[in-house]
């Protein structure tokens, strides 16, 4: 890592409670930084454990500008690698999902057993020696069906936000569901900006009208007021359920699940479950949302009918791929329970309107007549805790450093 020290200036000018100096949304120095404090080194959603079923099923994805691959082996165990091969450093898997007894490199066809170990390279003197040249691990941890990596060595605490998110989750018996539909867009704008965006409903009830139907979104911070007893109700609805609703809430994460507003059972632009095959029967599917959120590129929301999960990844100082998953019960039938149009319009919907913010945001954020501006305490705690976050973790980087 190089010293950084712009940045380390740009972090101790940071005004408390006030969005970031210019150029930690811009430059490439920032960018750069980011890349190796913050992202090859923190907890990142990558998936569900439901798209690698079986052995030999793998997922090839990037993290932090990092091409990675998340596999089942022969024994059903989950593992990671970094995506780079031990020859020349060619990526072994291409992106995306696959299926496949080994892993060839594409380039001189090294294979890899599904436990990283180099089991085949042609031509290679004798003295070599493949078991120096296996694949190399990285952390990957299963929270209730949901797949977390690190990239990191000696990665930070993960037992904690495991231990608080799994009860929440376990209902949804999400091992069991099916991706129905990935939706992957390119944001003109920097990650962080894509993510305080996604950190706040501020701007939801003009922007998001439809989004804003489906639950309370001018309430306090976290959805704590609760003037009409609404989620008193329905937190004891939901504890004689045997629901779980939290909240869990800790350094890089939180979790709870809320009520949708009166009458609405799933995030969709009628109010209604999309899918008629339900992941979670009890109370007819009315149990209100568990929304999980991790620092730093994570939210996602677990329905009754559906699971919707949100990931970005910086692609540049000034570009972010943000990637949209829905997932639905594994026995749910495209054309019979569901229709792909319905579970997706909201979430389609309210992305494509969230990147004209971020990229209006971002354009603003270029003017030399920016200046940081004040968070709403009540409409834009969340954001306040991501660039606090941010912030903290940026300067523990750079300890590391010195
Ligand atoms: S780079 Fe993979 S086999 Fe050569
Ligand atoms: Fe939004």
């Amino acid at each position: 890592m190089s010293d950084f020290s712009r940045v380390r200036q740009l972090l101790q000018s940071r005004r408390p409670g006030h969005a970031l100096p210019q150029a930690l949304y811009t430059s490439p120095e920032a960018f750069a930084f980011d890349l190796q404090a913050i992202f090859a080194r923190n907890w990142v959603l990558a998936g569900l454990e439901c798209e690698i079923p079986v052995s030999g099923s793998a997922m090839a994805l990037t993290v932090g500008g990092s091409p990675i691959v998340v596999l089942r082996d022969r024994a059903g165990e989950i593992r990671g690698f970094h995506n780079s091969c031990r020859h020349r450093g060619a990526m072994v898997c291409a992106a995306g999902r696959s299926q496949r007894p080994v892993l060839v490199c594409p380039y001189h066809q090294w294979t890899y057993d599904l436990t990283g170990k180099l089991v085949g390279a042609r031509r290679m003197q004798a003295e070599f020696d493949p078991s120096e040249h296996a694949l190399r691990p990285i952390h990957v941890r299963n929270v209730a069906g949901v797949l977390y990596v690190s990239l990191a060595e000696d990665p930070p605490p993960f037992e904690e936000f495991a231990n608080g998110l799994a009860p929440l989750l376990a209902p949804h018996d999400l091992p069991h569901a099916k991706l129905a539909h990935e939706a992957v867009f390119v944001e003109k704008g920097n990650w962080k900006l894509v993510m305080e965006n996604a950190r706040e409903c501020y701007h939801c009830a003009v922007r998001h009208p439809d989004l804003a139907l489906t639950f309370p979104t001018e309430v306090k911070a976290h959805f704590a007021a609760d003037e009409a007893g609404n989620v008193a109700r329905f937190e004891a609805r939901m504890k004689a359920a045997g629901l779980p609703v939290g909240p869990t809430m800790g350094d890089f994460w939180q979790a709870i699940r809320f009520p949708l507003n009166p009458g609405i059972l799933s995030m969709t632009m009628d109010g209604k479950h999309a899918v008629s095959r339900l992941m979670v029967e009890a109370e007819g599917g009315d149990i209100g949302s568990v929304r999980f959120a991790t620092e730093p590129n994570s939210f996602a929301h677990a329905l009754a009918d559906h699971t919707f999960v949100f990931t970005a990844e910086p692609s540049g100082p000034l570009e972010t791929i943000v990637t949209t998953r829905w997932y639905v019960h594994k026995d749910a039938v495209e054309g019979v329970d569901y229709h792909l149009e319905s579970l997706v319009a909201l979430w389609l919907t309210t992305n494509n309107q969230d990147i004209e913010l971020v990229e209006n945001n971002q354009r603003g954020v270029n003017s030399i007549g920016y200046v940081p501006g004040p968070y709403s305490e009540e409409a834009e705690a969340l954001v306040g805790r991501f660039t606090d976050w941010y912030c903290a973790e940026a300067k523990r980087a750079l300890g590391r450093l010195s």
